[in-house]
């Protein structure tokens, strides 16, 4: 057991096992930077508030900034031992500059610190996943340009439905990210950061001194991240919600439900059955037993790591749900979910702007798709309605000429004019010859050109 930051009133040692259970430094390191910069601001404003000299918060600084360079390098070793990553911190400090340090923790609360640490930790996380996906949508944007010419099979309810172009199909998961983007923008904007709500009443150090604090910090550490600092503007609020954990996770979870969706249809598109998509190698594996097979895993994963995070967004909400003001411990547990999605998607994002550079079209089994006459049934009965006709007739005349078609085992462009015009006056072979190609059927979709 570490040396803790309470102890004053408890006679008994704590039960090992139970200390062991409830300390939170095997995960919470991970908030390390972002403890350190509340220290920073912290000790700035113990200097305004007087409980600090300057040589002394200079001192304290040093020893933060040492710890900050092992994090940023990687290098980062805490004792497995200490509770909690504020724990931690302040005993380094104190370690290294005893009296000094035992002042560091005047006037705030680690129910405080933790608010701050986790919203830091979300927005810069936000503003990584901000770029990872813009790697994303310039490989999707590399592959419509790619394949601009292509035409592909349209499906509802997983059943051919009308020719699309490729790059229509491709750049629709590009819109849908391009909504998470939004969100993630807005997030990382809006998200407000406060200091000095103390353990929930509140803080002694002087709304000024803390605004003086904010302003040296921001100049001297983050001019680069677009976040709002500033003094708690509701103390119990603060230390007692996570609506901006919910809501990053939230977002997050969507976006993973887009990649599911994207992974799901590369796994049937590249199917034998389908075969309109080939994989890159890099990023399949293969049997130990059957030697022909080349998986889809990539895909597989990120479809199957939408139940750890849409599951991760529910563990927060019911955490929460119901908790009495202010701070509880139950808000522990609110770390390993976050950290747990932000890292999937963050991993996921990254190999999938490489992995699309890979995907190649088979064009030859995508064209012999094409060639089915059903994809093309919507723009006859549209050619109908062209000619006058109401479009539900129209429909029901096509209907009736594809069950023909099938009850004769006839190609609908087989049929000759004489049986055609029992169906309908408007309708002739040649007509039909045209109207079943992919430009012609593409091209008649003016909203999409
Ligand atoms: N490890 C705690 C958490 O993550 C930090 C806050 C602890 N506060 C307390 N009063 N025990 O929620």
């Amino acid at each position: 057991m570490a040396e803790k930051l309470w102890g004053g009133r408890f006679k008994k040692q704590l039960d090992n096992e139970f200390y062991l259970f409830q300390k939170s430094i095997q995960y919470d390191y991970k908030l390390a930077m972002y403890d350190i910069y509340h220290s920073m601001i912290h000790i700035s404003a113990l200097v305004y508030t007087k409980v600090l000299k300057v040589e002394e918060a200079h001192k304290l600084e040093m020893g933060l900034l040492a710890i900050l360079k092992e994090v940023k390098a990687g290098k980062f070793k805490y004792d497995p031992l200490s509770e909690d990553i504020h724990t931690e911190i302040q005993n380094r400090l104190e370690k290294k500059y005893k009296s000094i340090a035992l002042k560091m923790h005047s006037f705030r609360s680690r129910n405080d610190q933790i608010v701050f640490d986790e919203k830091y930790y979300c927005i810069h996380q936000g503003l990584d996943i901000e770029r990872l996906l813009a790697n994303v949508f310039v490989s999707l944007f590399e592959l419509a340009e790619k394949y601009k010419d292509n035409f592909f099979v349209g499906y509802t309810h997983t059943r051919r439905a009308q020719v699309i172009k490729f790059s229509n199909y491709i750049l629709s998961f590009g819109r849908m990210l391009e909504r998470d983007l939004k969100h993630l923008e807005y997030y990382c904007k809006n998200t407000e950061i406060f200091l000095g709500s103390g353990a929930l009443a509140g803080s002694f150090i002087k709304k000024e001194d803390y605004d003086k604090a904010i302003k040296v910090f921001i100049k001297k550490y983050s001019q680069d991240f677009p976040f709002k600092i500033s003094l708690t503007r509701n103390s119990l609020d603060n230390v007692s919600s996570r609506d901006f954990i919910v809501e990053f996770l939230s977002i997050l979870a969507i976006l993973q439900t887009h990649l599911s969706r994207l992974a799901e249809d590369f796994i049937l598109y590249s199917t034998k059955e389908f075969n309109y998509l080939g994989l890159p190698e890099e990023f399949c594996t293969g049997s130990s037993h059957m030697p022909h097979k080349k998986n889809p895993d990539f895909l597989e994963l990120v479809r199957g790591y939408t139940g750890r995070i849409h599951a991760n967004l529910f563990a927060v909400l019911t955490i929460m749900k119901g908790l009495p003001l202010t701070y509880n411990r139950d808000m522990q547990l609110d770390k390993e979910p976050l950290f747990s999605t932000v890292e999937i998607v963050k991993s996921e994002l990254s190999i999938l702007a490489r992995f699309l550079r890979g995907i190649k079209i088979n064009t030859r089994q995508v064209d012999l798709a094409l060639e089915d006459e059903s994809l093309y049934a919507t723009e006859l009965a549209e050619h109908l309605v062209g000619k006058g006709l109401p479009f539900k007739t129209a429909h029901e005349v096509i209907g009736k000429l594809i069950r023909y078609s099938e009850e004769k085992n006839v190609k609908l462009t087989d049929i000759v004019d004489e049986i055609l015009k029992e169906f309908s006056p408007h309708l002739n072979k040649n007509e039909i010859k045209k109207i079943f190609s992919p430009a012609f059927a593409v091209q008649t979709k003016r909203s999409v050109q």
